[in-house]
């Protein structure tokens, strides 16, 4: 086995593309002593969500080839097909291509979320168990993060978000968040990706193809509010072209400084539109509580990974998100 290149690495896991005689694959490492929960459980629950899945939908889900135990570094690994060519969707709309292309990967998209939500399962998505989804990644993250002892800044009452005065998410009355969500139900659980960022989303050349990959299992609700409240994350509220930035961090506030290309602009125009289309209100009220989610349920990841700087600043665009959210 030689490694051809490296696509990500981190402290707990990497992934590179190693060639083996039968061709070039995507290998996915975890460090199995330190943090097993975001690392060895989470790589294997992947595993067995994207095999599944693979069984369902072939034309979509690139399954796991082969998974083992690295002998010289002691790693946990699994392995997938190498799709060469393919470009996750945030570098193929970061190209800025013509609008109609845009509206061709927009359709591709589109047509993944619909088919994941024709597979309905037996539970239903009661405030209840919204209640248990947001006690965990929004209510408990935010805590945690208030007694992390970060930054004085998680102090102060009221902060700047990218020059704006914004009030701490922490300072407001998160008890009351469920009244947002009052309805006997919104609809049965579904099929769903799990993490369902532009990064995850790989395009073939000739933009007929769409695999996908790195889904996640573990969010107490399956629900399809979730997986397009984590397209949003990366085309309303920006996290693939501001995560890997520099944070500038005062006793002011938060700020990065990245340009939003303008293909993810006409894709974000494209999934709001959809979006305004084909729910209601409380609908969207509720995939806007998601958003918000999908930054404070990444808090504890980023402190034990060591990045306070992106902590912060996520936090921040949460209690921005969030002042929006009740304003309205
Ligand atoms: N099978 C594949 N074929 C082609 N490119 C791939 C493949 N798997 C990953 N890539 C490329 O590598 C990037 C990183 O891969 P991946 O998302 O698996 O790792 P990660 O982001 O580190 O994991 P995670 O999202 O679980 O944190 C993808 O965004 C994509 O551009
Ligand atoms: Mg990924």
């Amino acid at each position: 086995m030689n490694v051809v290149k490296q696509l990500r690495g981190g402290s707990l896991s990497s992934t590179c593309v190693v060639q083996r005689a039968s061709g070039l694959y995507v290998r996915k490492t975890s460090c199995r002593a330190n943090n097993r929960e975001h690392g060895l459980i989470r790589l294997f629950s992947q595993k067995s969500k994207q095999n599944h899945l693979a069984r369902i939908f072939p034309q979509y889900f690139l399954p796991v080839l082969e998974t083992g135990l690295d002998r010289l570094t002691g790693d946990a690994y699994v392995e997938l097909e190498y799709k060469e060519g393919y470009r996750n969707l945030f570098e193929a709309l970061s190209e800025n291509p013509p609008e109609a292309t845009v509206a061709k990967i927009f359709r591709l998209v589109r047509h993944v979320i619909e088919e994941l939500g024709c597979h309905e399962l037996e539970s239903r998505i009661t405030p209840q168990a919204l209640d248990l989804y947001f006690e965990e990644e929004l209510i408990q993250p935010v805590a945690y993060l208030r007694q992390a002892n970060v930054h004085p800044l998680l102090e102060k009452e009221h902060f700047t978000f990218q020059g704006h005065q914004v009030r701490n998410l922490a300072f407001r009355d998160l008890g009351s968040l469920s009244g947002h969500y009052q309805r006997a139900s919104f609809g049965r659980e579904t099929l769903t990706h799990g993490n369902f960022t532009l990064e995850n989303i790989l395009v073939s050349p000739d933009l007929e193809d769409i695999k996908l990959i790195d889904c996640y299992d573990e969010n107490y609700v399956s629900s399809r509010y979730n997986d397009l409240s984590q397209l949003l994350q990366c085309t309303r509220a920006f996290y693939s072209a501001s995560v890997g930035c520099r944070k500038l961090i005062d006793s002011d506030g938060v700020s990065a400084a990245f340009q939003v290309p303008r293909g993810i602009s006409q894709f974000n125009e494209m999934l709001e539109a959809y979006l305004a289309q084909v729910l209601d209100t409380e609908e969207r009220r509720l995939i806007d509580l998601y958003l918000i989610s999908q930054f404070t349920r990444m808090l504890p990841f980023k402190m034990k990974g060591g990045d306070s700087p992106g902590a912060l600043y996520y936090f921040a665009l949460a209690s921005s998100l969030y002042e929006s959210f009740i304003s309205r």
